[in-house]
């Protein structure tokens, strides 16, 4: 049996060769601390798992449901985005299609809208799907650089006119993965400007939107005046409130690139379990107090790590946003190297940098899903292996 081309073209899974170590360590009784997985280990909150119940006892809820979402469900989509956002103005039967999560709808806009030959324009380091996707869709990735020195932001101008003219998407996610960088709205207007200009539509991956700290509020790209013009906005209840293994989300924003992405979708999946969709609703329900709960248990878990990397001569600041810190590995090390020497000396597993892109070279990431005790662990073992950083 012969794999499709298209497969040889997709890099190698960013975390096979790490688990292959990993196994090889816990087959030797290591005691691993898995700093990896961005999944929240918490539960979903209670008034959720409680709407799910009722749901699933209703009959009605257990044939397909409709393609773009229930009608329920896209009225408290477009609702909750004027709650949060203020973004007033959206129409649910156009403007909001419901998701399986955020991943199927971010790849399945790729088959939309990219062309043999096309770019898309992709943030690097990113989170990976973007560059598989592209090569799903036939499409060439052109990368912006995020480097720290701009704060994590692609710089526009360092994109080529001709690039930018042959380009269809143009992708961005803040707050962001892998860096916990942030971004203003007046970034986000340079970039709805940008794309009207050359007529790209703007994907903004706002998966991380509500996993903020400090009572920071991350903006919505849909915020910006004309950006219904040019951009869509992708939402996913997964991290928001614990429901990774839910599969639910939406996408919000202009009404041809949302046509677009049902068409693809239709003839794809069939919707998200109608169950789910209404435990979703009491999501969106969610109180400030019940949000800022969740958010704590990071928040906490974010100055832990901050703290233990800095009194290890870590030159640190807490991110505001996401679930990851985003650290540079100490000097003559690549960032593999140093991932290796984490994973060797204290039985810790982190993803090295280069695994979201070229410029995640010199980065490591650590994810905030495992209870503080084990963050605290983790800081003592490389303590005690006598690892510092010298910059
Ligand atoms: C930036 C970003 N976008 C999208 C996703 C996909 O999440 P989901 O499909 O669970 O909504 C993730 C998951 O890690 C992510 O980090």
């Amino acid at each position: 049996m012969q794999f499709a081309k298209r497969l040889e073209k997709i890099p190698p899974y960013l975390f096979a060769e790490i688990n292959r170590k990993r196994d090889e360590l816990v087959a030797r009784g290591v005691d691993i601390i898995n700093l990896g997985v961005g999944d929240p280990d918490k539960p979903t909150p209670t008034h959720i798992v409680q709407a799910m119940h009722e749901a699933i006892d209703d009959p009605s809820t257990h044939n397909y449901p409709p393609y773009q979402g229930t009608k329920d469900y896209l009225k408290a989509a477009a609702e909750w985005m004027e709650r949060r956002f203020g973004v007033t103005d959206l129409n649910p039967a156009t403007e909001v299609v419901s998701s399986v999560g955020s991943k199927e709808a971010i790849h399945n806009t790729f088959l939309a809208f990219v062309e043999p030959g096309d770019y898309t324009l992709i943030p690097d380091p990113g989170y990976p799907v973007y560059r598989t996707s592209t090569i799903f869709a036939g499409g060439e990735a052109y990368t912006m650089p995020l480097r720290r020195e701009y704060g994590f932001l692609p710089d526009l101008d360092a994109i080529p006119q001709e690039v930018a003219r042959k380009a269809k998407l143009l992708w961005i996610n803040y707050p962001n993965n892998p860096t916990g960088a942030v971004a203003t709205l007046e970034f986000f207007e340079e970039l709805v400007a940008y794309c009207q200009h050359y007529d790209i539509l703007l994907c903004h991956d706002h998966a991380y939107a509500e996993m903020a700290y400090d009572g920071y509020k991350p903006p919505s790209v849909l915020q910006v005046q004309g950006a219904k013009d040019v951009a869509i906005e992708f939402h996913s209840l997964s991290k928001s409130y614990n429901m990774t293994g839910w599969r639910v989300g939406f996408v919000v924003g202009n009404a041809q690139a949302i046509k677009g992405l049902s068409q693809v979708k239709t003839n794809i999946d069939s919707g998200v379990f109608k169950a789910i969709q209404r435990a979703a609703i009491a999501g969106f329900q969610t109180t400030d107090e019940q949000l800022q709960q969740i958010m704590s248990v990071y928040q906490k878990r974010r100055d832990i790590i901050v703290e233990g990397l800095k009194s290890l001569g870590w030159p640190m600041e807490a991110p505001k946003a996401t679930l990851y810190i985003w650290a540079p590995v100490p000097q003559g090390y690549s960032c593999n190297d140093f991932v290796n020497l984490l994973l060797d000396k204290c039985g810790i597993i982190v993803p090295p940098g280069n695994g979201y892109g070229a410029n995640g070279e010199g980065f490591f990431r650590i994810a905030l899903t495992i209870a503080d005790e084990r963050m605290q662990e983790a800081i003592q073992r490389m303590r005690d292996a006598g690892i510092r950083y010298e910059g």
